[in-house]
């Protein structure tokens, strides 16, 4: 075992730094090197990698993971950067993307399992999909959108649906026409649902009638009249709804589908039993989906991502850092609706022809053994989690997987920092030590991971993702661009300087906005078209240590990382202004042992509100879970005099941020009413003894 980690807080900054320049020290901690056994099956094992992948070849290095699909008509170029930021990646290919999914792997493996579906509750049966049950189901629910909704090619189909095999189903049946979907994560609320269909204008929004939540029955259809209500007030309402059953034969929802509106997509599917249509071939560069996430802004944005880029450049790293082969039992226990189920679940997995392991539910229900006896019985040999489960798997039972005949090739852990504690849990007791832990760093509008150890060539180092993947670049730039060199203890600004085939075409409606975003805070000249003028912007912190290995510190936006799922703070401000009495709020994250970061807010309330503040306080959480859902439920809600604030009147999160977590706020003398910190600090005291 390694020197045990020593982190020492950043502490306060000083004025004339940014967060993320703060000098980070920490024990760098000792490698770990893959097993042999491991290093000689490995699908990137051999040593030329480094030189195929090398600066020099690019973006010709590129051109392997687009051989893994299959083409209707071959590429012609595989770049063109002739306007960054908005690259075409394979130019002039026409594919496919459900196609490559489902119908290439019909001839070699129609038999095998292409989706298991785990139900949460345990007295139901495991449900095993095969490649051809799957093509047959793909093609009637495509045959449904094509001809009884009129749906056409570019079309977009907001999809609201649990961790059920339909969800799946019904993207790959949008792929198989070029219909562009955008899945919203069913924790998420009616509200929000209903905002993303109206912003990308979607004709289709399906949803389920219910499922199964931590031992409970969700009744997800009551969200579809809020859903609908926020879509017309966006002033694009779907014109249908077409309405999963999680059971043949009863209901999970009292709520009745509305005639002329709201189609039974069981029903419809079976009126089209024996029926397909015809995969429809895809530009490269048209769009396969939309994925919205949180960003500064309050608005969250519809990342666009194209079809050759991304589905070759998933399907590569899944075989390049996850190490998945044809035929593999895979399981990634994280939710469809968020960016590592789409890449990492559906689309990389199924290109490559593994098999997918579908939960339903919640990590540790009914206990902690339930992910070993279900990788057991299935005998999952690849898995994948975030350190939030990690976290809470270990802590609830530190001893269920040595209960448990597991035998994984690879673990992978994604969407937040996992501390080395942790790490060496999951290696040492989930993986027997034998596994390969890769810690993979990237994005929603990546589309897939661009940190990671290659994990038969690098060694691991627990508590930092590793270097580039292949034919990435990170680099660390300070406020004003210039790299920050391994190794010097600094931190900076994660950047990469060069495209890469996952990356997002552009915000939906929005490309400006990708350029604000993500581009011009390094950009010198907006006229350059030379893409080595325009590093992408991740928002991250971070720090290269001497070996290239980076180590993410977090965001340095107003992004708050919640269990891995991404909450915009001022998403969340804007909820709770939305109940009346409050006239100011700001939310801050807060260290979480099991969540990494949790939101607190912080609420003003307007003169002369008689409401006592406790029960200000509940309808700020109430309108949070409204306009969002439970996963942004603060943790308290801190009803304040007045906020702090500077001369021109600007809130100091960074204040409140130090107060929530019980650090100094730092120097408060630039604010217009310093009294207020020592008032807050004494409420908050007082709130203490309640938890
Ligand atoms: C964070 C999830 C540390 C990071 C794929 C990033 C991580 C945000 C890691 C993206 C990791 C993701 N170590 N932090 N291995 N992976 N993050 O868009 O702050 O939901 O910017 O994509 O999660 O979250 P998103």
């Amino acid at each position: 075992m390694g020197p045990g980690p020593r982190r020492s807080s950043p502490g306060e900054p000083s004025p004339d730094l940014s967060e993320s320049e703060i000098a980070v020290h920490w024990g760098e901690e000792a490698y770990v090197a893959p097993p042999a056994e491991f290093v000689r099956q490995a699908n990137l094992g051999d040593p030329t990698a480094a030189q195929r992948f090398a600066p020099d070849r690019f973006p010709e290095c590129f051109r392997e993971y687009a051989d893994l699909l299959r083409w209707r008509t071959p590429f012609a170029s595989v770049l063109d950067a002739s306007r960054p930021p908005f690259y075409r990646w394979y130019v002039g290919g026409t594919l496919n993307a459900a196609e490559n999914c489902v119908d290439r792997h019909l001839a070699e493996r129609g038999d095998q399992a292409a989706i298991v579906f785990v139900p949460e509750p345990e007295s139901e049966p495991t449900v095993s999909v095969s490649y051809a049950e799957l093509g047959r189901r793909v093609g009637e629910l495509a045959a449904v959108l094509r001809d009884d909704l009129g749906l056409r090619t570019g079309d977009r189909v907001t999809i609201h649906l649990p961790m059920v095999p339909e969800l799946p189903v019904t993207m790959l049946a949008c792929a198989r026409l070029g219909l562009v979907h955008s899945v919203v994560f069913a924790g998420f609320s009616g509200d929000a649902a209903g905002h993303r269909s109206a912003d990308c204008g979607s004709r289709l929004f399906v949803t389920m009638d219910g499922y199964w939540r931590a031992g409970r029955p969700v009744d997800h259809l009551a969200n579809l009249a809020p859903a609908l209500a926020a879509a017309e007030q966006g002033g694009h309402p779907p014109e249908r709804v077409l309405v999963w059953r999680r059971y043949a034969d009863r209901r999970m929802s009292e709520v009745p589908l509305v005639e002329g509106r709201d189609l039974d997509a069981r029903a419809s599917v079976a009126r089209h039993a024996g029926h397909s249509v015809p995969a429809v071939a895809q530009p490269s560069d048209a769009p396969l989906f939309l994925m919205y996430t949180s960003g500064t802004t309050g608005r969250p944005k519809g990342c666009q991502h194209a079809t050759g880029g991304y589905l070759a450049y998933v399907a590569g790293t899944a075989r390049a850092v996850l190490d998945l082969h044809p035929g593999d039992v895979y399981w990634c226990l994280a939710d469809i609706g968020w960016i590592t189920g789409h890449s990492y679940i559906v689309y990389g997995p199924l290109a490559l022809g593994a098999t997918t392991v579908v939960y339903e539910g919640v990590p540790a229900h009914p206990d902690p053994g339930r992910p070993w006896r279900v990788a057991e019985r299935l005998g999952v040999r690849v898995f994948q989690t975030s350190p939030t489960a990690i976290r809470q798997l270990r802590r609830l039972g530190p001893e269920r997987p040595r209960q448990h005949d597991l035998r994984f090739r690879l673990l992978a852990t994604v969407g937040e920092p996992i501390e080395p504690e942790a790490w060496r849990w999951y290696h040492g007791e989930v993986g027997r030590g034998t596994a390969v832990v890769v810690d993979t760093w990237w994005q929603t509008e990546t589309g897939g991971i661009l940190c990671s150890t290659w994990p038969a060539i690098h060694p691991m180092k627990p508590g930092s993702c590793g270097p580039g993947a292949p034919g990435i670049r990170p680099v660390v730039l300070d406020e004003e661009g210039h790299e920050i060199a391994p190794g010097t203890g600094r931190a900076g600004n994660l950047c990469l300087r060069a495209p890469w085939p996952g990356l997002m075409q552009t915000i939906w409606g929005d490309p400006d906005r990708l350029v604000r975003q993500y581009f011009r805070k390094y950009n010198r000249d907006p006229e350059s078209r030379d893409w080595r003028d325009w590093p992408y912007f991740a928002g991250d912190a971070a720090l290269i240590a001497a070996d290239g290995y980076v180590r993410i510190l977090g965001r340095v936006d107003d992004v708050i990382n919640v269990a891995g799922h991404r909450l915009g703070t001022k998403e969340i401000e804007s909820a709770c202004l939305a109940v009346p009495e409050v006239a100011e709020a700001a939310a801050v994250p807060v260290a979480d042992e099991l969540k990494g970061k949790v939101p607190d807010v912080y609420v003003a309330l307007r003169p002369g509100v008689t409401v006592p503040p406790d029960e200000v306080g509940r309808r700020v959480a109430r309108a949070i879970e409204t306009a969002i859902g439970k996963i942004a439920r603060p943790r308290r809600v801190h009803v304040v005099p007045d906020m702090p604030k500077t001369r021109s009147g600007k809130i100091l999160r960074r204040v409140l941020a130090g107060l929530s977590n019980g650090r100094e706020p730092g120097d408060v003398t630039t604010l217009a009413n310093p009294e207020v910190v020592e008032q807050i600090r004494e409420q908050i005291a007082g709130e203490r003894p309640e938890r």
